[in-house]
């Protein structure tokens, strides 16, 4: 069982931060929790406001609250005095060389700590906060040194480059570790495990067989007070190119002996997808945005109406994408992805969609599998069944597993900073991952952005917009 072993120090940039209170203090003091951090280990803060250690720790015992329920309070005030906060501006170096003086006061005593500088932060502030590590020598060469840095890294290929070159040109690519949390998520690496643990399974998965394959990702919350960072980046850009792109890998991704070459293989992979070749772009891509509408008895909100969003904002809070692969085994089969926010409910997955039956006609719906990943989580195979009797009458027969997690099930964080802790980067995004999914979905962003494109819309609380609907039709197919 993995624990971190060695002595550490984890700087967390952004620390008052949506992300870092809604995922990073519960997932660390659930490592506290289940006894997987060593005696010796310090968490620093850093943010631009202004606050005092004790405000600080208050602040992550509120959000570790909030998140679990229940809370071991004993643990939690152990795991909060690891804990110290450090206000600074991150363009501002001399904040950092007053930061490396307190981190060395934290190690005096240690042997070889590993460093761990986490980004946390809007991608705006990413070059300045990598740059000062370097030039306040909290990052030195030699020394054993993590750069976590959140997704999205960038804006665009283009500002992806910046932040690389800047990565680049202070830290080694093994000491870089590029965060998508659902590589994090146990049903998500579950997709690779389900192939590669069940030859019959993986046998199924020919394009011969396969009529199409549809990707989900939706959501039933807004955008919960992150204009500031969806306004710019919409659904679009915030799910496809991480999330959705890399279930699709794991599907397709050549299956290895050996978890050692799982990075290679994925990128593999995500080099196979490409845009379908069309007459207009509005033919693969589509976007709609939330207009009022009922979560349950509840009105809610437009996305216009959310505070912080422009008036006549045309960001999407929805979208759908066809995709093509060339990878081996899947050439010709179709992809369909879609992602939304304040949609109905909260539900990950993949349905593979099997060729028509040869009974086809006689009440019988395709084979189908599905892999719900979140929301009601498991895995369905949908058979047909004779109902008995002189005619050949069908029935659904679905064979199903909840798929829960047994084992020694962490959060996606804290199961990928146990393994940045450990030097283990598997699970994490290489450069090369990054630019080619931005790569692919550049031109798709650049065209849903021209005033041009339309944007539908969709009521809050409903399963999403009737053109999503009437552009996967055109196709031929349905929405599972
Ligand atoms: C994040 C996106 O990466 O993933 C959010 O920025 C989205 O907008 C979230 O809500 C979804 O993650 P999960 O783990 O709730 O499926």
């Amino acid at each position: 069982m993995l624990s971190a072993s060695k002595p550490f120090t984890l700087i967390l940039f952004g620390a008052s931060g949506h992300l870092a209170q809604l995922k990073i203090y519960p997932a660390l003091y659930t490592l506290a929790l289940k006894k997987r951090l060593p005696d010796a280990y310090t968490i620093i803060g850093f943010a631009r406001t202004a606050m005092t250690d004790d405000a600080f720790k208050n602040l992550v015992s509120e959000s570790v609250r909030r998140d679990m329920g229940t809370v071991n309070e004993e643990v939690l005030a152990e795991f909060v005095s690891h804990m110290s906060y450090h206000a600074g501006q991150y363009d501002a170096v001399d904040d950092f060389a007053t930061l490396e003086k307190k981190i060395s006061g934290h190690e005096k005593n240690w042997q070889n700590p590993v460093r761990l500088a986490y980004l946390s932060t809007p991608p705006e502030v990413f070059t300045s906060v990598l740059h000062n590590l370097c030039d306040s020598n909290i990052h030195v060469s030699g020394k054993e040194f993590r750069v976590i840095v959140e997704k999205p890294v960038g804006h665009d290929l283009e500002s992806y480059h910046v932040v690389r070159d800047e990565l680049k040109k202070c830290f080694e690519e093994h000491e870089v570790y590029l965060l998508d949390h659902y590589l994090g998520k146990e049903a998500v690496r579950n997709i690779y495990y389900l192939r590669y643990a069940n030859p019959v399974v993986e046998r199924l998965f020919k394009n011969t067989l396969i009529h199409h394959v549809e990707i989900s990702a939706l959501e039933n919350a807004g955008i919960e007070n992150r204009a500031g960072y969806f306004e710019p980046s919409g659904t679009f850009r915030d799910m496809f190119q991480s999330h959705l792109l890399m279930m699709g890998c794991l599907l397709t991704m050549r299956l290895r002996d050996s978890d050692e070459f799982i990075r290679e293989s994925r990128l593999e992979a995500l080099k196979q997808f490409y845009l379908p070749p069309a007459k207009s772009l509005d033919d693969i891509a589509l976007q709609a945005q939330y207009s009022p509408g009922m979560m349950g008895e509840e009105p809610v909100a437009g996305y216009l109406q959310e505070k912080g969003v422009a008036p006549d904002s045309r960001q999407n809070t929805y979208a759908a994408l066809a995709l093509s692969t060339r990878a081996s085994r899947w050439e010709g089969v179709p992809f369909f992805l879609r992602s939304g926010k304040r949609l109905q409910k909260k539900e990950t997955r993949i349905t593979i969609e099997f060729n028509e039956p040869r009974v086809a006609g006689k009440n019988t719906e395709p084979n189908r599998l599905d892999i719900i990943l979140q929301g009601e989580a498991g895995m369905r195979l949908h058979l047909q069944t004779k109902v008995g009797g002189t005619e050949p009458q069908f029935r659904p027969l679905v064979l199903e597993d909840p798929l829960v997690c047994y084992g020694d099930c962490l959060p996606e964080h804290a199961l990928l900073l146990l393994e940045a802790i450990a030097g283990n980067q598997t699970w994490f995004l290489s450069f090369e991952e990054v630019n080619t999914a931005w790569r692919l979905i550049d031109p798709v962003q650049a065209h849903l952005q021209k005033e041009s494109t339309p944007l539908h819309t969709y009521p809050a609380g409903s399963t999403g917009p009737a053109a999503a609907d009437a552009w996967i039709q055109k196709n031929g197919m349905k929405w599972l």
